[in-house]
C-alpha cells in the first residue's frame, strides 16, 4: 500500500494470517489460562469477552484505519492525519517505548518456551520426578547461561524474517505458521478432553465465580484484552499501513479478534482438564505452563513425551509471529531510505536483546534480582508496566484521538474503502463504540484500577 518503502501485505488473507499472528502468542497461551484462573474462571471470561469485543476490537478497526489512511508509521502516522496538533505524535512515541518493553519481556519467556521444547525433544523433562519441575523451571530461569542463549537464538530467528520483508517474510511465514498452530492446538484439545475428570477443569475455567472478581480482576481483564489483540500500542497503526487498498477493515478486524479469542479458550479448554486429571493446582500463576504441564505430560507416559514436544512447539510458533510483529513496529520506524531494513532490524534487536538479559538476570534469583525499583525486580515491573499500565493508557489516547479528533470523513472513506462498501448502521454503532464506550470504559477501568480497590 502507500508506505513510502512500497512494502506490503499481497492480500487480505495474508494480512489477517500477519495480523492474528501478532495477535495470537504467549498472551493466548500462556497468560491467558492463568489469569482466568486466577480471577474466577468464568467471571473473569465473562467480562474478558465484553472487553475484547468491545474495546479491543474497536480500538483494532481504529489502529488499522490510522494506518492505512497515514500509511506511515505510529510517530508520523497522528500529525500525518491532524496537521495542526503535532503533540499526537508522542501517543506514537509511547507506543513505540511500549513494544520496546514487551518485547524484551516477550523474549525472555520465548527463551523459556524454546529451551523447554528442546528439553522436550531431547528427553530431559520426561527425565525429571514430578515434585522437581518446579526447582527445575526456578534453577534455569534464575541461571546466567542458558536463558540468555535461547533469547539470542529466538531473536536472531524472529529478526530473520524481518529482514526477510513484510510480504516475503512476515506474510510468508505466518500464512504458514498459523494454520499448523491451530492443528495443534486443536490435537491438545481432544487429549486433554478425553482424560479421566476432564469435566472439573471445564468446570473450573467456565463456571463464573464472582467473588474472586476484584477490581483488580476486572482491570486484569482490560488489560489481557488489549495485550491479546495487540492493540494500545501502534503495531496494528504499523499492519495497517501494509494492508491492501481493497481489504474490507471491518471484516478483518473481525476474524482476527474471534480468531485470537477462539484461541485463548482453545489454550484453556487444552490445559485446564489436563491439570486437573492430574491432580495439579489450576492457580499455579505464570509458572503453570512450566512447573504443572510438564507433571501432565509425564504422567501420560510416551503419548506424554510427544505432547510436550508438540505443546511446546505451539507456544514458540506462537510467540514467534508476535514477536516478530513487535520487531516489526521498531525496525519500520527506524528505517528510512537512508538507514533500511536490515541494519535497522539488526540494531533494534542488539538494543533489545540488552534489556531482555537484563530482564532475564533479574528473575527469580538471578544475579541481577536484588535490584529493585518501586520495589519490584526489573522483570516483575516491565511485566506490570507492558500487561496493565501503558496499553490501556495509550489505547486510551489512540481511541480519543480517533473518535475525537480525526477527520470523520476520512474515517468512513477509508471503512467503506472509499464508498465502494455498505457499511450503514454498522457504521453508527462503531462511530459510538469508539467515541464514547471505549474511552469511558477505559477512563473508568484506569481510574480504579490504579487508584481504587
Ligand atoms: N498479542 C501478543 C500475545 O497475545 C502479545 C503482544 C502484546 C504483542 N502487544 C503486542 C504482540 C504487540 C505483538 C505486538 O501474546
Amino acid at each position: 500500500m502507500a508506505t513510502k518503502t512500497g512494502e506490503g501485505f499481497s492480500s487480505s488473507f495474508g494480512a489477517i494470517m500477519a495480523a492474528a499472528g501478532s495477535a495470537v502468542g504467549l498472551g493466548n497461551i500462556w497468560r491467558f489460562p492463568y489469569i482466568c484462573g486466577k480471577y474466577g474462571g468464568g467471571a473473569f471470561l465473562l467480562v474478558y469477552i465484553c472487553f475484547v469485543f468491545f474495546i479491543g476490537m474497536v480500538l483494532m478497526m481504529s489502529e488499522f484505519v490510522i494506518g492505512r489512511r497515514s500509511g506511515e508509521d505510529p510517530v508520523k502516522a497522528y500529525p500525518k492525519l491532524q496537521p495542526k496538533r503535532k503533540g499526537w505524535r508522542y501517543v506514537g512515541i509511547m507506543g513505540l517505548i511500549t513494544c520496546f518493553l514487551i518485547l524484551a519481556i516477550y523474549l525472555v519467556i520465548s527463551g523459556w518456551t524454546l529451551n523447554y521444547f528442546w528439553e522436550s525433544l531431547t528427553g530431559t523433562l520426561a527425565s525429571i520426578s514430578n515434585d522437581g519441575f518446579g526447582k527445575h523451571f526456578s534453577e534455569f530461569a534464575s541461571s546466567a547461561g542458558r536463558p540468555v542463549l535461547f533469547v539470542i537464538l529466538f531473536l536472531v530467528f524472529t529478526a530473520f524474517v524481518i529482514i526477510g520483508g513484510v510480504e516475503k517474510g512476515i506474510e510468508r511465514v505466518s500464512k504458514l505458521l498459523m494454520p499448523i498452530l491451530v492443528v495443534l492446538l486443536l490435537v491438545l484439545c481432544v487429549r486433554s478432553l478425553t482424560l479421566d475428570g476432564a469435566s472439573e477443569g471445564l468446570a473450573y475455567l467456565f463456571h463464573p465465580d464472582f467473588s474472586k472478581l476484584t477490581g483488580e480482576g476486572i482491570l486484569a481483564a482490560l488489560g489481557q484484552a488489549l495485550f491479546s489483540l495487540s492493540v494500545g500500542m501502534g503495531v496494528m497503526i504499523v499492519y495497517g499501513s501494509y494492508l491492501p487498498v481493497d481489504d474490507n477493515i471491518m471484516k478483518s478486524s473481525i476474524w482476527i479478534t474471534i480468531c485470537d479469542f477462539a484461541i485463548a479458550v482453545l489454550s484453556g479448554i487444552a490445559i485446564f482438564p489436563a491439570v486437573f486429571a492430574c491432580g495439579q493446582d489450576p492457580t499455579g500463576g505464570p509458572g503453570l505452563v512450566y512447573q504443572v504441564l510438564p507433571v501432565v505430560f509425564n504422567s501420560l507416559g510416551t503419548v506424554g513425551r510427544i505432547f510436550s514436544v508438540v505443546f511446546f512447539l505451539l507456544l514458540s510458533l506462537a510467540a514467534l509471529t508476535s514477536a516478530i510483529s513487535l520487531l516489526e513496529a521498531l525496525t519500520q520506524w527506524l528505517s528510512s531510505e537512508k538507514i533500511g531494513r536490515t541494519i535497522s532490524a539488526i540494531v533494534m534487536s542488539a538494543a533489545v536483546v540488552v534489556l531482555a538479559v537484563i530482564a532475564s538476570f533479574s528473575f527469580g534469583d538471578g544475579i541481577f534480582s536484588g535490584f529493585k525499583i518501586a520495589n519490584m525486580q526489573i522483570f516483575d515491573l516491565l511485566d506490570k508496566l507492558t500487561g496493565t499500565i501503558l496499553p490501556p493508557i495509550c489505547a486510551l489516547l489512540t481511541i480519543i484521538f480517533f473518535g475525537w479528533f480525526m477527520n470523520k470523513d476520512d474515517i468512513y472513506d477509508e471503512l467503506s474503502n472509499h464508498k465502494t462498501l455498505k457499511i450503514g448502521y454498522f457504521k453508527v454503532f462503531y462511530y459510538f463504540l469508539a467515541r464514547f464506550v471505549a474511552p469511558l470504559a477505559l477512563i473508568i477501568v484506569l481510574v480504579a484500577g490504579l487508584f481504587g480497590k
